[in-house]
């Protein structure tokens, strides 16, 4: 059996999941999505080429990777599938699709211009967080304390000439502990989770600012809640990740393309070995 792994730029989780096949008696190919052109129509038979029996999609860039997927999916098992990955990427989707699952999630709304989202912003109420809806690494992702914060960070997005930068997603800023939970979840099941402590010059919890990974031992609701968002995007390997608050857990973001070198380091659980396990049995299936 092959296993190709699509990256643009090579991981440590990437090396690590490679790695693993290879222990497994796999066959492994890494294909650089950066220099390999798929056909769409034609004979060809560039999409065929590279690709082993299942292609696990790692791409850094969420549009890239959804891409590819849509077009390999067409013959291979891709994992995540187009499906899933077209919720995950997008986190104004992600937002709409786990409220319609009955997924507690932050309260979210959207704006479409700098003045609609003014005055939306102070209906809503400070403080309040502003995300791009496609985006990860907590990068733009922005606290506003007031009015004037509102204002300064609405007008510089305006200038940005980048159409996803005026979509306006806000939402309230959740009175959590200094941390939230990252889940990873590999078909039906938790397979393991972390606590992300915030680093002392950051209120983002996210792994590549600093935060701190600690093992998390989830209670049951907690646990109910995750693989119920995770059901939601679709079925697939997926961090999810969610935030304590005084309504309970509530879910903020789902990654298609889960990160996990910070679960790894505190987990005794082998999540390479997990991802691959998943995706010989896709093939199996
Ligand atoms: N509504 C919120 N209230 C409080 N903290 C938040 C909120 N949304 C995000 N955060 C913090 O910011 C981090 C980045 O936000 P997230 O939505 O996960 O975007 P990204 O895709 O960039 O990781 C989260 O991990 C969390 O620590
Ligand atoms: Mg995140």
């Amino acid at each position: 059996m092959e296993l190709s792994i699509l990256y643009d730029r090579l991981r440590w989780e990437e090396k690590a999941i490679a790695e693993e096949a290879k222990k497994n008696g796999l066959n492994v190919s890494l294909v650089d999505a950066k220099s390999h052109p798929l056909t769409l129509v034609g004979e060809d038979g560039l999409t065929n080429s590279k690709f082993g029996d299942v292609v696990l999609e790692r791409c850094m860039s969420h549009i890239r990777g959804l891409y590819y997927a849509a077009i390999l999916e067409r013959e291979k098992i891709v994992i995540n599938p187009y499906k899933v990955l077209s919720l995950t990427t997008n986190k104004l989707l992600t937002t709409l699709t786990l409220d319609k699952a009955n997924v507690p999630t932050p309260k979210t709304a959207v704006a479409f211009s700098l003045e609609s989202a003014l005055e939306l912003a102070d209906k809503m109420g400070y403080p309040l967080v502003i995300k791009p809806i496609i985006g990860s690494w907590g990068r733009m992702v922005a606290c506003i304390r007031d009015r004037r914060e509102a204002e300064a960070i609405f007008e510089t997005r305006e200038m940005i000439h980048e159409p996803l930068q005026q979509i306006y997603y806000l939402q309230e800023y959740v009175k959590r502990p200094p941390r939230d939970i990252r889940s990873i979840v590999v078909g039906d099941e938790i397979i393991t989770s972390i606590y992300r402590y915030q680093p002392e010059d950051d209120w983002r919890t996210n792994v590549a600012r600093g935060g701190a990974a600690v093992l998390a031992k989830l209670e049951p609701e907690q646990e109910e809640i995750i693989i119920k968002a995770a059901k939601a995007v679709g079925e697939g390997i997926l961090g999810v990740d969610a935030m304590e608050s005084e309504r309970g857990l509530l879910v903020h973001e789902i990654n298609g393309c889960v990160e996990f070198k910070g679960a790894s380091s505190v987990s005794t659980v082998n999540i390479p070995k997990r991802i691959v396990d998943y995706a010989v049995k896709k093939v199996r299936r």
